[in-house]
């Protein structure tokens, strides 16, 4: 199949360029070509490529800069994925583009469907939300929005300088105790494992438009998943588990987020489960180092 990846230097992008480039035709400009701020250069791209799927992994993602920075965060999340799904329909290209657990309130305790009603707390879920809207609302025949959290990837999370993981072995290299919330359960998920399961799931003949959960499969807090990179590495740090209620400044985060497979599973597709997934991570990314 031919492919239009957005986002190939970023954790989830680079993966799914890594998996896939062995049996699709990838094509994967970088920002420098193609800047989907710039929304009039996306048909351009589109329109020269005339791909069968475009993969959008491009965000605005740092949760609290969207706070101050909210007229990019709509761009990004919601205009430039609107033009993106409208430049797809134009060539009939299938549309994947991805959001997020934040587009919950995390008041259930049970993990949220995809046909939950979202419930934004902040305006990096709300413009996710309005961009899934707003793709779903010119291409709803070959829209797919993929919901997930929590991702960790060999190429770090460039936007929040490191992903969560690279974080906690970045501290205790300079600190042995650590404070870790222990307010929100989430479902921290391996962007190998998920770029495994998009490229299986664009294979299905069956698939239909609309929203799926991809997530490692199961449950844990930061502090849990904290506590679980220090023993599988077998380093002694003291984690000590913090209750902020969700609160960053006056920024609120939804306490539970962990989210069910259900669509993707139907078709066959699940993620492992996420302790798995963060061995072979630490074995990869850190076996050389510890
Ligand atoms: N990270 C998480 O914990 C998390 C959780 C839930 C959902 N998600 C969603 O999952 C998706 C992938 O996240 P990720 O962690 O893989 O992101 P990431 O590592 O930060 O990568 C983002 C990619 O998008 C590119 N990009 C950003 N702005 C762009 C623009 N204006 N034009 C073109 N390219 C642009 C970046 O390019 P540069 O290298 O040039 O910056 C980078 O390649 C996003 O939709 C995100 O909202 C992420």
């Amino acid at each position: 199949m031919k492919i239009l990846l957005i986002g190939k230097t970023g954790q989830l992008g680079s993966d799914i360029l890594r998996n896939g480039i062995a049996v699709h035709d990838i094509f994967a400009p970088e920002r420098e070509i193609l800047d989907i701020g710039y929304l009039e250069s996306i048909e351009k791209a589109v329109m020269s490529c005339k791909p069968e799927i475009v993969i959008n992994t491009a965000a605005f993602h740092n949760v609290p800069l969207c706070e101050t920075e909210y007229a990019a965060a709509f761009k990004i999340n919601c205009m430039a994925v609107k033009e993106l799904a409208r430049c797809s329909k134009k060539i009939g290209a299938l549309f994947i583009t991805f959001s997020t657990d934040y587009v919950f309130d995390g008041k259930k305790r049970t993990p949220y469907f995809e046909d939950d009603e979202p419930a934004p707390l902040q305006i990096y879920g709300i413009s996710k939300l309005a961009g899934e809207y707003a793709a779903m609302s010119v291409w709803p025949d070959k829209t797919i929005i993929i919901r997930t959290c929590g991702l960790y990837g060999i190429s770090g999370a460039k936007s929040k300088s490191g992903n969560f993981v690279d974080k906690r072995l970045l501290d205790v290299e300079t600190n042995k105790y650590l404070e870790i919330s222990c307010d929100q359960t989430v479902c921290p998920t391996y962007t190998d494992d998920l770029s495994k399961a998009i490229l299986q799931l664009i294979g299905k003949e069956t698939i239909k438009p609309g929203v799926y959960h991809l997530v490692n499969e199961g449950e844990c807090t930061w502090y849990d998943f904290t506590k679980a990179i220090f023993e599988i590495i077998e380093f002694d740090a003291e984690v000590k588990p913090v209750d902020r209620k969700g609160l960053s400044d006056d920024m609120r985060r939804p306490l539970y987020s962990a989210m069910a497979n259900t669509k993707a599973k139907a078709l066959g597709v699940v993620l492992p489960y996420w302790r798995n997934a963060l061995e072979r991570y630490l074995n990869i990314k850190y076996l050389n180092r510890w």
